[in-house]
């Protein structure tokens, strides 16, 4: 809606995970390598766990740009399955044949067939699971026997596990120890300092922008949405969006803190109970 008259070519707070907008900043750039690292080393597993909304799938959306358009790579986002399930979402995903009505050793086949396969082609299997807070611990179980396909020298799968930070507590359960014991790489994701927001709120603008940003924010406008999104890159985008709409029906050049506030509460009240979920979660997680 304010984009022509902010000079944006599309707009630079959008709540969707897309690479254009990747802000690299220490903690993602660490976490990409990491994830980058276990898939081209071919460690096995890796974990990363993070709040909600602090850039999990922005990560997942940026290993696969990274790893290019022919790498084998299941992503999966559903993970309320039982492990049988799992494990044909993964060959689905992977676009693997499997015969009609097939069984779980003739899934495990497929798998370790295919993963053989790019072996031999110098390739490597990614699977990822994001979401994974939501998986059963039958279903982790399916996916260590995934990572026992190995070689002498290599895993042949590599296991990418992310999700909210009770997914360290699942993983503590005794059943789940061979597979917490082959973690080879972890990271965290926190939410954004006030710096951070405010470098990654101009990468954003100037992301989005045909030439230089038209548009910017006052020092007390990042005070306020730092404030109330806590430096939550999901709530940050909320807020930011909004204040830009309401900044343009002003016609505004520069967003203030007054700004700010009126985006907050005239255009919020519709995203508020994701907020004070949002916020309970930050407060007991
Ligand atoms: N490093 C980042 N660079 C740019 N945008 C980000 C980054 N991290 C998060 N975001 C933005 O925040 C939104 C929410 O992040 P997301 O990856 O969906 O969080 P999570 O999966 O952890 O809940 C994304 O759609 C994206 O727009
Ligand atoms: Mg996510």
């Amino acid at each position: 809606m304010y984009e022509s008259f902010y000079g944006f070519e599309v707009s630079p707070f959008a709540n969707t995970p897309n690479v254009r907008f990747f802000f690299e900043s220490e903690q993602h750039t660490e976490a990409l390598a990491k994830l980058r690292y276990t898939v081209k080393e071919r460690r096995g597993i890796a974990l990363i766990t993070g709040q909600i909304g602090c850039g999990k799938t922005m990560l997942i959306r940026s290993l696969i740009d990274h790893l290019g358009p022919h790498a084998a790579i299941a992503t999966i986002n559903n993970t309320r399955v039982t492990g049988e399930q799992l494990l044909r979402l993964i060959c689905a995903e992977l676009r693997l044949d499997l015969p009609p009505q097939p069984d779980k050793a003739s899934i495990l086949t497929a798998l370790r067939r295919f993963a053989i396969e790019q072996h031999h082609k110098g390739q490597t299997v990614t699977v990822v699971i994001d979401e994974a807070q939501a998986l059963a611990i039958e279903a982790f179980e399916e996916l260590r026997l995934l990572t026992n396909l190995e070689n002498q020298t290599h895993k042949l799968i590599q296991l990418l596990i992310l999700g909210q930070p009770e997914l360290a507590e699942v993983l503590r359960h005794p059943r789940l120890g061979p597979l917490t014991q082959r973690i080879a790489m972890y990271g965290h994701l926190e939410p954004m300092t006030q710096t951070q927001m405010a470098h990654y709120m101009a990468f954003r603008l100037i992301r989005a922008s045909q030439r230089t940003p038209n548009v910017d924010f006052t020092t007390a406008a990042l005070e306020i949405i730092y404030r109330r999104s806590k430096g939550v890159p999901r709530v940050v985008n909320l807020i930011a969006d909004n204040a830009l709409l309401v900044g343009f029906t002003q016609q505004a050049r520069l967003i203030d803190s007054k700004m700010v506030q009126r985006a907050i509460d005239k255009h919020m009240p519709a995203f508020e109970p994701t907020m004070i979920a949002l916020e309970e979660v930050l407060a007991h997680g």
